[in-house]
């Protein structure tokens, strides 16, 4: 682990290495929490078939929806099922090709567009809402950059709803045990986590913003941020997932939900 400058160029070229290698494991160990055609938000389980953060279940139907870093593309799905026409984008083929699978699997195919978040390869307008759970925004070196993109992309009066690690978390070890409650670096210290290899090539990278960074990005790229959602961990969950447990989802928030608009 080293905590090293990368710049926007590094930070997608390891995390397209990084996903290509992880995908069939990420699929493998998280596909059956995720589900083929569902919709959940965070290790927190918040689905949005409860939470309705894209809006009323009938404003999607032929909503044109972009999903961003979609991995197996699960919400995709979800959402097609709810007569949306979505789009699914991520950096990476491993990932895409288990958004294939998936489709094989469901009988449910969506369009899926291998890119990345900062450099959207659409039309000005061309949807009405865009979503991520936890794609694409904590990985880029340029958040900032992913939010203007998205406002360009949204028709004026769409949504755009992410979610990622809330930014609190970066003060803590990635440890879901009593380890993970003592306070490890600064909550300002934005250098970023990079794994790097024997040869000192950065692997993983994650980039850390603070909640004012969040809200500054959003605003800057001119859109307005109508609610920011901490899930609060499920009493019936007791299950772990790498860092989240019940006994840190009991003391303080893991995911940060960003509900935006771009004006009318
Ligand atoms: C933690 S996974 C989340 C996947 C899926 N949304 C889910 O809920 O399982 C992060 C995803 O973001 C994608 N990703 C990382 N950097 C990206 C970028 N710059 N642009 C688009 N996708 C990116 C990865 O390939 C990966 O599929």
């Amino acid at each position: 682990m080293a905590r090293v400058a990368v710049g926007p160029q590094e930070s997608a070229s390891a995390s397209r290495r990084w996903w290509d290698a992880d995908a069939d494991d990420y699929q493998a160990e998280h596909g059956e929490f995720l589900g083929d055609d569902d919709f959940v938000w965070c290790p927190e389980r918040l689905r949005e078939a409860d939470a309705r953060l894209l809006g009323d279940p009938s404003t999607l139907v032929g909503a044109r929806v972009l999903e961003v870093g979609c991995g197996a593309a699960a919400c995709s799905r979800w959402l097609k099922r709810r007569g949306a026409l979505p789009v699914a984008l991520d950096l990476s083929g491993g990932m895409l090709r288990q958004a294939a699978l998936a489709s094989v699997r469901t009988g449910i195919t969506v369009p899926l567009v291998q890119a990345g978040a900062e450099w959207l390869p659409f039309s000005d307008a061309s949807f009405d809402l865009a979503c991520s759970a936890f794609g694409a925004v904590p990985f880029v070196a340029e958040p900032a950059r992913v939010m203007s993109e998205i406002a360009r992309v949204l028709r004026p009066g769409g949504r755009w709803v992410f979610s990622v690690n809330h930014p609190m978390r970066w003060m803590f070890s990635d440890d879901p045990g009593p380890d993970g409650l003592k306070v490890a670096q600064s909550y300002f210290d934005r250098s970023p986590y990079v794994e790097v290899d024997a040869d000192g090539v950065p692997g993983y990278v994650e980039h850390h913003r603070t909640m004012g960074d969040r809200i500054r990005d959003i605003v800057g790229a001119g859109l307005e941020l109508v609610d920011v959602v901490e899930p609060e961990w499920p009493e019936d969950l007791t299950a772990t997932w790498g860092q989240w447990s019940p006994l840190r989802g009991d003391l303080f928030p893991g995911t940060a939900i960003f509900c935006c608009r771009k004006p009318s």
